[in-house]
């Protein structure tokens, strides 16, 4: 049984506005990425790890996670879209793996548990599974400035990574998104295949998965460091 965790760390960052790829903004001294692997491989569950890296900074990446001592690791360039670089980085795999992660490099302080809990459920059957939490604000559906509805949000939940797949739907999944026209890209890896009818599980998420999106994530991510709660 082969384990391989795929992630996506080729975004430029915009809303975070740090000047650099957000993978590489430091946090506590360190990059982004670093954080988010030394999580996922203290999961004891990743056996194959691919990266894929901002424009120009294989080299770069490929030196940074050396430290860290996975016995697997790859390094590829990402593209234009997320979905382009998660596909890039399914190219990357070894054969004989029986369980893909997706795994933001953004959710950098996912602890291991969660890790365990989405390999754990796609072993025991599932064809997808996302890691989620309750949405705690009320939510809306507008037209420009127009309230057109409120959502009962006792049925929605927020969706996190890392998300597990069977390899085999995933790569088929991540074809098909390749050739539709016109559609808008896929901002998860689940909903994909959702899109072409497989059944995707939920396992619990967990607050500290959250992603560094915007510059007051990052300052929420060097609080719970700095306080021992990540
Ligand atoms: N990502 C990627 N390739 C892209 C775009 C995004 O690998 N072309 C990765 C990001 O590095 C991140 C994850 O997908 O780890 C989630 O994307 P997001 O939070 O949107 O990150 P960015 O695209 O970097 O941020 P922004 O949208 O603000 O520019
Ligand atoms: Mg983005």
């Amino acid at each position: 049984m082969t384990c391989a965790l795929v992630v996506p760390a080729a975004g430029r960052g915009e809303r975070l506005g740090a000047g650099l790829p957000k993978a590489l903004v430091p946090l506590a001294g360190e990059p982004l990425l670093v954080h988010a692997l030394r999580r996922a491989l203290a999961s004891g569950v990743v056996d194959v790890v691919v990266v894929v890296a901002p424009e120009g900074r294989q080299e770069h990446v490929r030196a940074l996670l050396g430290p860290l001592g996975a016995a697997d690791v790859r390094v590829v360039a990402g593209g234009a879209e997320r979905q382009d670089s998660v596909r890039c980085g399914l190219a990357a795999l070894p054969p004989g793996v029986d369980v893909v992660l997706v795994h933001d490099a953004a959710r950098c302080l996912t602890p291991p548990a969660v890790f365990r809990a989405v390999v754990a459920a796609v072993r025991g059957g599932a064809v997808a599974v996302v890691p989620v939490l309750p949405v705690s604000d009320t939510v809306k559906r507008v037209a420009g400035d127009v309230v057109l509805e409120t959502v009962d949000r006792r049925e929605l939940v927020a969706v996190q990574t890392p998300q597990g797949f069977d390899p085999a739907p995933l790569r088929a999944a991540h074809e098909a998104a390749r050739g539709a026209t016109g559609a808008a890209p896929a901002t998860d890896d689940a909903g994909m295949l959702e899109a072409l009818g497989h059944r995707v599980r939920t396992v619990p998420g967990d607050d500290t998965a959250f992603k560094v999106t915007r510059p007051v994530d990052l300052v929420l991510a060097e609080a719970l460091l700095s306080g021992g709660r990540a």
